[in-house]
């Protein structure tokens, strides 16, 4: 059978996981893509960590971005992070390679997401990114494919695991702040800075992506109001459950009549709306359109999930299967109102 060759760079709870999962669907991922998937060579900061994965038959390059264009690679999963830097340069050799690209990176994609969708489509080839939202939430297939009969009004939710596993023990078991963000990092659901998750800059970088998927605008943070929820108090949370309110940290995007708003903001909910009984480490993902109007919930952050969402975007290129990028606009977003990320 036709192989498809993948390098991963970065092996952290989300790579190991992949290479897990694939290793457990090698059956299945082949009978349903056609192809089968093999993880040939990967790439890490460091070689003896022992991740409890089997790495034998996998070849390790020190250098992630000679990983990027390896001639042994088809496909090229980016699991490093971080805006700039490696993972930038190895994403941008990978597309100038001719290479497919799957990343979970939201921070690069809110970035440089319109230069790196313009290099794939250049190239002719796929820039995946299901895991760089909401983790195990399908909701950039819903959005790119199954929606595409509705005009959205509104897209709103929860894309943040840490902050939303955060504010949850805070108000169950009036733990504080600082306790459950350390439990977050523990669980390997906090970006390597929790400041991202925290302040509402990852819920920024992932409304971002939403946005511009369901209005067809540019990738685009400037104009995000943000607040984070790092101020907030178990005594908070007390109160808004006294007042019959939980405390969300939402993302939202909405038409208004001078463009698409996009706004991070800690929110209440009443008690009885679906999206109040989303806890834990679960996301939502809120969708109003004149079709359909749905929500999608899911575990937002966590190396499996996060990993099952890496592996769709692999077999989606294992069967040939090529989407749209976000790079003509047909809609404005508002114009800033604060200063940019
Ligand atoms: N730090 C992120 C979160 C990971 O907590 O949601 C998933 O993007």
């Amino acid at each position: 059978q036709d192989v498809l060759n993948v390098g991963i760079a970065g092996l952290g709870t989300v790579g190991a996981s992949v290479v897990r999962l694939i290793a457990k669907g090698d059956n299945r991922l082949a009978q349903a893509s056609g192809r089968r998937i093999r993880v040939s060579a990967v790439s890490a900061r460091t070689k003896g960590t022992d991740r409890g994965i089997d790495l034998s038959a996998m070849r390790w390059v020190d250098d992630p971005i000679k990983l990027a264009t390896d001639p042994g690679i088809d496909v090229f999963v980016e699991l490093m992070g971080g805006a700039e830097g490696t993972a930038k340069q190895a994403v941008e050799a990978a597309l100038d390679a001719g290479k497919a690209v799957v990343t979970a990176n939201k921070a690069l994609l809110a970035a440089h997401g319109v230069a790196l969708a313009k290099k794939a489509e250049a190239k002719g080839v796929a820039l995946n990114f299901e895991a760089a939202v909401a983790g195990g939430i399908p909701v950039i297939k819903t959005l790119r494919e199954s929606l595409l009969g509705n005009e959205i009004e509104r897209i709103y939710g929860i894309l943040n695991g840490t902050c939303n596993y955060i504010l949850t023990r805070m108000a169950d078991e009036g733990l504080s702040f600082e306790e459950c963000l350390a439990d977050a990092q523990r669980l390997g659901y906090a970006e390597a800075d929790p400041t991202f998750d925290v302040d509402g800059f990852d819920t920024a970088h992932k409304l971002s992506l939403l946005t511009s998927l369901a209005f067809g605008t540019l990738v685009d943070t400037k104009g995000i109001s943000i607040e984070g929820i790092r101020s907030i108090k178990p005594v908070d949370l007390k109160m808004a459950d006294e007042l019959g309110y939980r405390v969300k940290l939402l993302g939202v995007a909405q038409r208004t009549a001078d463009g698409v708003e996009q706004r991070v903001h800690p929110t209440f909910v009443p008690k009885d709306a679906a999206i109040a009984q989303v806890n834990g480490v679960l996301n939502a993902v809120a969708i109003d359109a004149d079709a359909v109007d749905l929500t999608l919930v899911g575990p937002g952050a966590g190396g499996n999930a996060t990993a099952s969402a890496v592996i769709a975007d692999i077999a989606d290129i294992a069967r040939g299967h090529r989407t749209a990028p976000f790079i003509r606009p047909v809609a404005q977003l508002t114009k800033p109102t604060r200063a940019p990320l």
